[in-house]
């Protein structure tokens, strides 16, 4: 996608083939920075304090981490520390665990001499295959979303309300419940998107507005709480949100809160879709309100707000009386019944586990 006219990525080799460049989305949307990443701990720091985030975009930062670490030590043993420590630096979304099985799957095999070239080049990769992924699930998503449109008469604004970011801030590009949004909108959809501002972090607010500006579709940020009125008002015509780890039952773990909008496009008859690429389903996870784990964040993220003052410089400022607990959890599980449709790369199915065996038969296990 564009930032000020130019093509960018999340994540692209720096220009020596060495380093690796990053946008810095802890600085969006006040200021847009890049930053080079040398060294495994570099790529750690970068996925635990959220300077990438966004399931896919983990994953593929990761990977390249792998690659960082092995630039001077490509042994068995310095394998298995960059697995165990850029694992360790997110619990929720299965992409990270998906791209670390997938570089040392690819690596274990090889010399170690022959593992630093190879591991930059499996990186790069899985960076191409997620464009691919969210270049598809956005054609696939955006016939949703021109159906539904049809369906409804082909006249007037289509609202569409998503939650948190899972535009291309969240992946190398395109995004995955953004990618159908973005093509609707080019093809001519009067698409408006209805943006959560998504405490505690802001991911709505910070990072969703700003690459829909950037991209000219219009929208409207709102306080996480009012999705349940608008539905009920007939201003949100379908949800569309991401996804952290879907199970083969079709659960959905994604941003905090989602499940309330899901329970509210429900009782309201409002279409909730998830944009789902193939690496966010956790295949071995059947009960996922039981069984992902649930990342709990610093409370200072819910306590504290930082936003640029009227003088022009950015400020952190207090919320909470002193003393008052917060707690801070991070995701939430939709239950599959709760959802109208998964958008994948390879089609859209029901959010049921023939609807997603269907779509990926070489995940059935043999009987
Ligand atoms: O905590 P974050 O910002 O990493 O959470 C991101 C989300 O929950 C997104 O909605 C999800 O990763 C899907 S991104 C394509």
């Amino acid at each position: 996608m564009k930032v000020n006219g130019t093509p960018t990525r999340t994540i692209w080799l720096a220009s020596d083939g060495r380093g690796v460049e990053i946008i810095d989305q802890t600085r969006l949307p006040h200021d847009f920075v890049t930053l080079r990443l040398d060294t495994l701990e570099d790529a750690e720091r970068a996925i635990r304090d959220m300077l990438v985030r966004g399931a896919p975009l983990i994953g593929a930062t990761a990977a390249y981490g792998m690659a960082l670490a092995l630039r001077d030590d490509a042994s068995d043993g310095r394998l298995a520390l960059a697995y165990e420590r850029l694992h360790a630096t997110r619990p929720t979304a299965i992409n990270l665990r998906w791209a670390l099985d997938e570089m040392r799957a690819w690596l274990a095999p090889l010399a170690a001499s022959a593992r630093p070239a190879a591991a930059y080049a499996r990186a790069a990769a899985i960076a191409d295959e997620d464009v691919a992924i969210n270049h598809a699930i956005g054609t696939n998503g955006h016939g949703v979303i021109a159906d539904l449109w049809r369906r409804r008469g082909g006249t007037g604004v289509f609202n569409i309300l998503t939650h948190c970011n899972a535009g291309w801030l969240a992946t190398v590009d395109w995004g995955t419940a953004l990618a159908p949004i973005y093509m609707a909108h080019d093809a001519g959809i009067p698409v408006h998107v209805w943006v959560d501002e998504t405490r505690p972090r802001n991911q709505g607010a910070s990072l969703t507005a700003w690459e829909l500006g950037q991209h000219g579709v219009p929208h409207t940020v709102i306080p996480d709480n009012t999705g349940g009125h608008l539905m009920q008002h007939g201003m949100v015509d379908m949800c569309i949100v991401g996804t952290d780890r879907t199970t083969r039952l079709g659960d959905v773990c994604n941003k905090i809160g989602t499940y309330l909008k899901a329970l509210a496009a429900k009782d309201n008859g409002v279409p909730f879709y998830v944009g789902l690429p193939s690496p966010t389903i956790d295949w071995t996870v059947s009960d996922g309100v039981r069984e992902i784990p649930i990342e709990q964040r610093d409370a200072t993220e819910v306590t504290q707000m930082t936003g640029r003052t009227a003088q022009g410089s950015l400020a952190t400022v207090t919320i909470t009386p002193p003393g008052s607990p917060a707690a801070n959890y991070a995701f939430d599980v939709t239950p599959a019944r709760l959802v109208t449709g998964l958008i994948t790369e390879r089609g859209v199915c029901p959010a049921t586990p023939q609807g997603l065996l269907a779509l990926f038969p070489e995940k059935e296990t043999p009987r």
